[in-house]
């Protein structure tokens, strides 16, 4: 069994992406090389806009969110596939709108959005700011005044769910940077300041619990308490929200005892409960967006490496020290992020060789994963990191002055490179 239906193993013994020997992929491009298999990606967006049109209803469409893998061949997915995008800063708007994505589905995020990003959006046309705070809002107006434009918000609300994730990624609770929280009572202020201005159309409510939720429940809460607000809100001004943005957050199974979470099902019961709540607090049902990030790109990439070391502490531990490290994948150092590791040329041997996966940059908390049991391998054998897919190249960094790796795409029994490696001169373009 694999953890995805993507990744199998050839008659050579090689590990296999997408169809393809990734053994001849890292010959192909070298290595670190980031794998992402396109049709899985359009797979995961098809069953999310599909599920939602059936369980939410007409206009309910997913907002794929592209903090977890932006660069231009992305953005072009989202629109062939009909789906927004959530931005969160200037330098991703620009990225999509120089890949041609239509800016009027997209809805831009942030808790601090600075007044250049601000009038930028405006003045490219963007779709919806999701307003983070009472300033921004101000900001808003003031800019699209000055524009001549009304201005589509949401506003983005903290509905007080504690969730079950690394508190890093959790942003639900009232404590939180994120949004303005409703059990304080500067929801309601907010809602009423919005209607206020005459350069903002209301368009309704978002919020986000966190990221890495693998139960229904937490969103069916969200749903609850969102439409108790919206209730609330319509009962003192007779505002009637159009849309309820219900953020991201299904969880993704980067190993085995992790869970493998049926998306369809999951909006299926939380429909069941949007329907049966409007009914309950008397207001039409809005249309309803989420903001899948993770589980729309995770399993749709893979990371592959070479080994240059394999230190043996006698008695004690080892360490396979690959071509990459934080630089490509910060997430074991930043939230112990667990991950399948599988030595590719070599997946059909038996996985006995207990190890920690280090990464080549000067600090000791240059980890991949710790304690992997995996085929005993030596050195320029390749290691592939499954599940990369989400917040890997989109985190990377120069640390050390490595150069980022390529994303090379799969689709259709085709590869094609849909961003460049990084060269030598690249990391010093800056410099003066
Ligand atoms: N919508 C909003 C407003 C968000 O803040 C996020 C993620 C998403 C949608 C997408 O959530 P997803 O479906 O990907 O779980 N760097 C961390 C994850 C940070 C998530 C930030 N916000 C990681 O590598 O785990």
């Amino acid at each position: 069994m694999q953890i995805c239906n993507n990744i199998d193993t050839n008659e050579k013994g090689n590990l296999t992406f997408a169809g393809f020997d990734t053994v001849e992929l890292a010959k192909k491009y070298g290595t670190p090389l980031y794998l992402m298999d396109e049709d899985k990606i359009r797979e995961k967006m098809r069953i999310y806009k599909n599920a939602m049109t059936k369980h939410f209803g007409k206009g309910s469409v997913p907002i794929y969110a592209s903090k977890a893998a932006s660069f231009k061949r992305i953005y072009k997915i989202a629109e062939e596939e009909g789906i927004g995008v959530d931005v969160v800063s200037i330098g991703e708007i620009y990225t999509a709108l120089s890949a041609g994505y239509d800016i009027k589905n997209a809805f831009f995020h942030g808790n601090n959005k600075t007044l250049e990003e601000i009038e930028f959006a405006i003045e490219k046309g963007i779709g919806y700011f999701v307003a983070d705070s009472f300033e921004e809002l101000e900001k808003i107006n003031t800019e699209a005044k000055k524009q001549g434009k009304t201005q589509k918000v949401l506003l983005r609300i903290t509905p007080g769910i504690d969730t079950h994730t690394n508190k890093k990624i959790a942003t639900g609770n009232v404590d939180s940077k994120f949004g303005v929280a409703i059990a304080t009572g500067q929801a309601y202020d907010f809602a009423q300041k919005a209607l206020s201005y005459e350069n903002i159309e209301l368009s309704g409510y978002h919020c986000h619990v966190g990221s890495q939720v693998f139960d229904a429940e937490t969103f069916i809460d969200a749903v609850d308490i969102m439409m108790d607000f919206a209730r609330d809100v319509e009962e003192k001004t007779g505002y009637v929200p159009e849309i309820l943005n219900l953020g991201g957050g299904f969880g993704v199974r980067y190993v085995y005892s992790q869970p493998d979470l049926d998306i369809e099902n999951s909006i299926k019961e939380v429909g069941e409960v949007l329907t049966q709540k409007c009914k309950e607090v008397g207001l039409p049902k809005p249309r309803i967006m989420m903001e899948p990030g993770r589980s729309i790109v995770a399993d749709a990439g893979m990371t592959l490496y070479t080994v240059g070391t394999v230190k043996q502490i006698k008695n004690f531990k080892n360490y396979v020290a690959i071509d990459g490290g934080m630089s490509d994948n910060p997430r074991f150092a930043l939230y112990d992020a667990e991950y399948t590791v599988i030595t590719a040329n070599k997946a059909t041997l038996p996985k006995h060789y207990r190890c920690s996966i280090v990464g080549k940059c000067c600090e000791s908390g240059d980890i991949i994963q710790e304690d992997v049991h995996i085929a005993k391998p030596e050195m320029n054998d390749i290691i592939a990191v499954l599940t990369t897919g989400a917040y890997n190249y989109s985190m990377a960094s120069n640390y050390n002055r490595l150069r980022k790796p390529p994303v090379v795409m799969l689709s259709g029994g085709k590869d094609y490179v849909a961003v460049k490696r990084e060269t030598l001169d690249d990391l010093i373009r800056n410099d003066l």
